[in-house]
């Protein structure tokens, strides 16, 4: 497994995911490791965007997932919880407290600056009050192995599955269900936004931020339905719940910020737009401060149920 870092250069102002390092906030310290081609997520940006990922999170995928964990085979021991490219652990906070249970989460990101958060922040109780403990483990999710899933009992993501390539989806998949446990997928973005009200220029900024989020290999908004193929190929169910953002008057500061990401992204990936997306952009950061802007940034969530194999899944 290894680890780097790109803590300056342009990809600190690009949006390497559904949502941008936002170009305001403080500049993150350099671990000390660099690498041009890793892309680096600001913990501001991720705190920033949990109440709404929160808010977003598909409920109705909880029931046919504990009545899996109920089931599973080794049930007398704690979860033991894999959660993929955790950055500061914001997944863990909001799962840990709705299942039931004494927890173990092993929080895998390649960011030790991230890994650093999720520690800090960690879940402490379950739902019916038993322990929550973390550990982190520092690695790249494109070498994953079934051993290293060894025992699981759920894997998790959120926000990941748009920043992988088709090969490391496919490795993912093939440690997952060869892991034999279920796996909630979160909050990956299906290219479509909706702004109210709208502005002639919405469609070519989407359709740019797409092409962006598609850069090199990478799936960006083919995420889910590249996920939903390979995990089927693989003989697990898969079952896919939307999971909107929905931004508005009260939830400026993020609309901002993530307005700021999605036409910066869109100018990198189209530079001729630069003059006429800075004008678009001043006009739709005026109608957020005004409170009359409202934004749809659409997600999905993805529950896999691989067959058991007899393990702890
Ligand atoms: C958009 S952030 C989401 C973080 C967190 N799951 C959340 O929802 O707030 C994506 C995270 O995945 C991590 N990541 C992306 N690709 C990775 C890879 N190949 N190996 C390990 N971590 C990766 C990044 O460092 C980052 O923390």
């Amino acid at each position: 497994m290894s680890t780097s870092t790109t803590p300056t250069g342009p990809q600190a102002h690009t949006p390497p995911t559904d949502g941008p390092v936002p170009a305001a906030l403080p500049a993150i310290p350099s671990p000390g490791d660099t690498e041009p081609e890793v892309p680096r997520y600001a913990p501001q940006w991720l705190q920033l965007r949990e109440p709404a990922d929160a808010a977003a999170r598909a409920h109705d995928l909880l029931d046919p997932l504990r009545i899996r964990l109920a089931n599973r085979s080794g049930r007398s021991g704690d979860l033991v919880v894999h959660d993929l490219g955790c950055g500061t652990g914001s997944m863990g906070r909001w799962l840990a407290p709705l299942l039931d249970g004494a927890q173990h989460w092993i929080m895998h990101d390649r960011d030790p600056y991230l890994l650093h958060f999720a520690t800090v922040g960690a879940p402490k109780a379950a739902a019916d009050g038993s322990r929550v403990t973390v550990t982190t483990q520092r690695g790249d999710i494109g070498r994953l192995t079934p051993d290293a899933l060894a025992g699981a009992s759920l894997v998790t993501a959120s926000a990941l599955l748009d920043v992988l390539t088709a090969d490391q989806t496919e490795t993912f998949a093939e440690a997952c269900v060869g892991a034999g446990c279920p796996a909630l997928l979160t909050l990956s973005v299906v290219g479509r936004v909706d702004l109210t009200p709208a502005h002639p220029l919405d469609q070519e900024i989407t359709e740019a931020f797409n092409a962006h989020q598609r850069r090199g290999d990478l799936l960006g908004p083919d995420a889910v339905h590249a996920a939903c193929e390979v995990f089927g190929r693989l003989g697990a169910s898969v079952r896919v719940h939307p999971s909107p953002w929905r931004l508005g008057a009260e939830q400026a500061e993020l609309t901002g910020e993530w307005l700021r990401g999605w036409v910066g992204a869109a100018v990198e990936q189209r530079p001729e737009l630069a003059a006429p997306a800075e004008m678009y952009l001043q006009a739709r950061l005026a109608d957020c401060a005004a409170g009359r802007l409202r934004v749809v940034v659409h997600h999905s969530d993805v529950l896999v149920l691989p067959q058991p194999t007899g393990g702890a899944g």
